[in-house]
């Protein structure tokens, strides 16, 4: 953004409590607060809350907080009797702290997102990657690929690579078991045959819903196949599960660091900033 950028002093006490520091100009100024909430969300979190109490009280005049991956965001519904909806409430404490604007990338659900805006007085952005990780793409041999969402709620992801790729898009049905969480998929027969494929899903968390979706499409003879995402978690053995299912490439931004975050979001951040928000 061509702005002053302010690095936070931050450690952790030895029982784990964390110490934030903030030493630039934050009085009178418009400040934006940059922190994923990837694993370890709890302190993560708990660290922009306090970069933002302490933006607010060291009077500054705004305070946009940029979480690229928005921990807890999956959990907005009540599926099963006395759940908590944790969006609303990291929501609830995200407007507690004073921050203006919330900025995501592809946070699990907009329609929850415009819910709990509703109830809170925090503007919140959510941006698509979808676009840029299908550029990447389109650049290493994915060019009229077909892209594939792994769930019919998630569709809008398979059209916006679409869009860029050019091959045509779909989807898969997912079913997961509230108590279990054991994925069953409906795949439906796609005219993929000797083609490649990629899968646009939000997150890899365990690699269940990825490798499911693979091995569709390998299973209806797909050539070459990408598992592409925004935020890759890849817990446990989740890599492994992806490549077992026969992925050729694994892609996912940076919002969440690790070694296939080929992407990244930062201009993409920046320029939705200084076109939108008005205060650069
Ligand atoms: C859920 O609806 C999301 O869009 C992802 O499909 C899900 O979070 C992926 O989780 P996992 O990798 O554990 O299957």
């Amino acid at each position: 953004m061509g702005v002053e950028a302010s690095p936070v002093g931050h450690r952790l006490f030895p029982d784990g409590e964390s110490y934030i520091r903030m030493t630039g100009r934050v009085e009178g100024e418009a400040v934006v607060i940059v922190q994923t909430t990837a694993p370890e969300q709890d302190r993560r979190l708990m660290q922009a809350f306090m970069m933002a109490e302490t933006a607010r009280d060291l009077g500054a005049e705004r305070v946009a907080l940029v979480a690229p991956y928005l921990a807890y965001s999956r959990q907005d519904k009540r599926f099963l009797e006395g759940e908590c909806l944790t969006l609303d409430v990291v929501m609830g404490l995200i407007e507690c702290v004073g921050v203006d604007d919330l900025i995501a990338i592809d946070a699990h659900s907009e329609a929850s997102l415009r819910a709990v805006e509703e109830k809170h007085n925090v503007r919140v952005h959510n941006l698509s990657a979808m676009p840029l990780i299908a550029e990447h793409l389109k650049g290493t041999g994915f060019d009229g690929a077909y892209s594939l969402s792994p769930d019919v709620g998630a569709i809008h992801q398979a059209e916006a690579a679409a869009r860029v790729l050019g091959g045509g898009c779909g989807f898969f049905e997912k079913e997961r078991d509230r108590k279990t969480g054991e994925i069953r998929m409906r795949v439906e027969d796609l005219d993929i045959e000797g083609r490649n494929a990629v899968v646009f899903d939000d997150i890899i968390s365990s690699g269940g819903t990825m490798a499911k979706a693979v091995e569709g499409l390998k299973g209806q003879g797909a050539s070459r196949v990408a598992a592409a995402c925004t935020h890759a978690l890849l817990m446990d053995e989740a890599e492994e599960r992806i490549r077992n299912a026969g992925a050729d490439v694994i892609l996912a931004t940076d919002t969440v660091s690790n070694p296939f975050s080929g992407v990244s979001v930062a201009g993409l951040v920046a320029d939705y900033i200084r076109s939108h928000l008005n205060i650069v």
